[in-house]
């Protein structure tokens, strides 16, 4: 895993905004795995900002999940946060983004669909990931097996209470989700975890140096090859081999030896 530490959010946003720009640039036709959360919101601010300059008009993206019971036009839906933040402000066509249908009649047919959705498009040239405080990636909650595929997933009251915040009271806060399994996750060609904030240490201590273990989910990218780790200095604070892995990556210079 290449980690790359930022003395401050702001440079962590700016580099995660430069590899996503970068991949769109050399390849218009890409797919990129999509998160969503309170940490992307600065990042897609930055690729707003890029306007007419960044063509999305050819790019596909699958977001990571969406709640369940929760329809597209649902205000705290992950389709109307997408549409929010990203997808009115650049010229994404919407027939090729892609994000869970929480509110569909079946909804293992739909994690079925979903699944098969992102093989049948050839698969996800960079996935970028958020990371929950108790380690999850999309919305694979500690202990999800770690070949799990697109499915239900039941959040666990740690999620429901950090994702309180973004809805009015916290009884009417999803109790399950659909999410991209963590098999599908790792079959990503490339991975980009940002992390930022105190609150974040923990995790990514275990996701980075822990051992890998369905408790702490994001341990799995230690399986993928192409994995880059930005972390601000709060998110890095609890890393044991902190000052080896700033030698290894100084972040803002890219260093071929690994
Ligand atoms: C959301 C997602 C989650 C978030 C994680 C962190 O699509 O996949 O894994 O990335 O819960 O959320 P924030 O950024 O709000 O702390």
């Amino acid at each position: 895993m290449k980690v790359l530490i930022f003395p401050t959010k702001a440079e962590a946003i700016e580099k995660a905004g430069d590899l996503i720009t970068e991949k769109i640039r050399s390849n218009p036709t890409c797919t990129l795995g999509l998160a969503t959360g309170g940490t992307m919101e600065p990042l897609y601010a930055r690729l707003r900002a890029k306007g007419e300059s960044l063509d999305c008009s050819r790019v596909t993206t699958f977001n990571l999940d969406e709640y369940v019971g929760i329809g597209p036009s649902h205000p705290q839906s992950y389709h109307a946060y997408m549409r929010l933040q990203l997808f009115d402000h650049l010229n994404f066509d919407p027939s090729n983004t892609h994000i869970p249908i929480g509110d569909a009649p079946d909804l293992e047919q739909e994690a079925d669909r979903y699944e098969r959705a992102v093989q049948d498009s050839g698969g996800i040239d960079l996935q970028l990931l958020g990371i929950g405080a108790n380690g999850h990636i999309g919305f694979n909650e500690p202990c999800s097996s770690l070949g799990s595929r697109t499915r239900l997933k039941t959040l666990t009251s740690a999620t429901r209470d950090a994702n309180a915040r973004f809805f009015k009271d916290h009884e009417v806060v999803p109790r399950y989700a659909i999410t991209m399994g963590i098999k599908t996750i790792l079959d990503a060609k490339e991975v980009v975890v940002l992390a930022t904030g105190s609150k974040k240490a923990k995790a990514c201590r275990e996701m980075i140096e822990g051992a890998v273990s369905s408790y702490w989910p994001a341990s799995a990218l230690q399986l993928h090859p192409k994995v880059t780790a930005l972390l601000d200095e709060e998110a890095a604070a609890d890393l044991e081999l902190r000052e080896y892995l700033e030698t290894v990556h100084p972040a803002g210079r890219d260093v071929k030896v690994v």
